[in-house]
């Protein structure tokens, strides 16, 4: 076994295997996104991302993950659909003309964890769910260009907070980023809001799950009735990407 460095940062060696992991991850996405059409089915969709993930060789994040053990998380990917902001399970539900869909996998290859999603078109949509989308997008991007060896995490949570406000969209609270790599879930977390110069300072091969969750009205969320589906408070939409990377001297590296 390769050494592992203190808590948090990775060796060459376990980011070498992150990359493979991440490649899987993001490979999950590309192929359901080829799969976002009216009438498809979100279980129909978790089908095809278990089925290639254990064709890769690897395992399912999601699956069995939760604190409550008598509602442990069920499936491969979270579908989240218009209002629903993340962890919608999959069902008999079919994507409609105008939905957008929040499609979040998580993969375990070699004992490393990687986590992405990306929000997806179904047909065309209004141009209020297009803008959130595309600010939801960059407010990710934003976020990554800040994280570099020597910023501190609150350097990834404004730049993505003052880029959404601007754009007249909300952050959500409740859930954040995250550290990620011998877990699905490390520390630290990773708000989508605060101020510059907050939290740790980031160092060379910290491995991060950054992912912005931007509603379109107000930032307020509940949980459903399935003890998993988070939705807005108003019923409005919301959008989500995510992506692992690696903190880097200069830019951060992408791995999903
Ligand atoms: N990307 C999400 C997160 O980091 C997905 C978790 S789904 C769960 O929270 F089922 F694993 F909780
Ligand atoms: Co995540």
């Amino acid at each position: 076994m390769f050494k592992r460095t203190s808590t948090l940062v990775k060796s060459e060696e376990e980011i070498n295997i992150m990359r493979a992991s991440g490649k899987i991850t993001s490979d999950v996405l590309k192929l359901i996104s080829s799969f976002i059409k009216v009438g498809v089915t979100t279980k129909e969709l978790d089908d095809v991302a278990f089925d290639f993930i254990k064709s890769a060789g690897a395992f399912p994040a999601f699956k069995n993950y939760g604190h409550d053990k008598n509602n442990l998380y069920p499936a491969t990917l979270c579908v989240s659909i218009n209002d629903e902001v993340v962890h919608g399970i999959p069902s008999d539900r079919k994507l409609q003309e105008g939905d957008i869909v929040s499609v979040d996998v998580g993969v375990e290859y070699r004992n490393y964890f990687s986590d992405s999603a990306s929000t997806f078109k179904v047909g065309k949509v209004s141009s209020e769910k297009e803008h959130l989308m595309n600010v939801t997008k960059e407010s990710l991007e934003k976020g990554i260009e800040k994280a570099i060896v020597g910023n501190h995490i609150g350097d990834i949570s404004h730049a993505i907070q003052s880029f959404v406000e601007k754009e007249g969209f909300s952050v959500v609270r409740d859930l954040v980023g995250h550290g990620v790599g011998r877990e699905l879930h490390e520390e630290p977390q990773i708000p989508n809001f605060g101020k510059p110069g907050d939290g740790i300072e980031l160092t060379e091969g910290m491995t991060l799950a950054i992912e912005p969750m931007i509603n379109a009205g107000s930032y307020k969320v509940i949980v459903g009735d399935d003890g998993w589906t988070i939705k807005t408070k108003d019923g409005k939409p919301s959008a989500h990407f995510e992506h692992t990377i690696v903190v880097g001297k200069n830019k951060a590296e992408i791995l999903t």
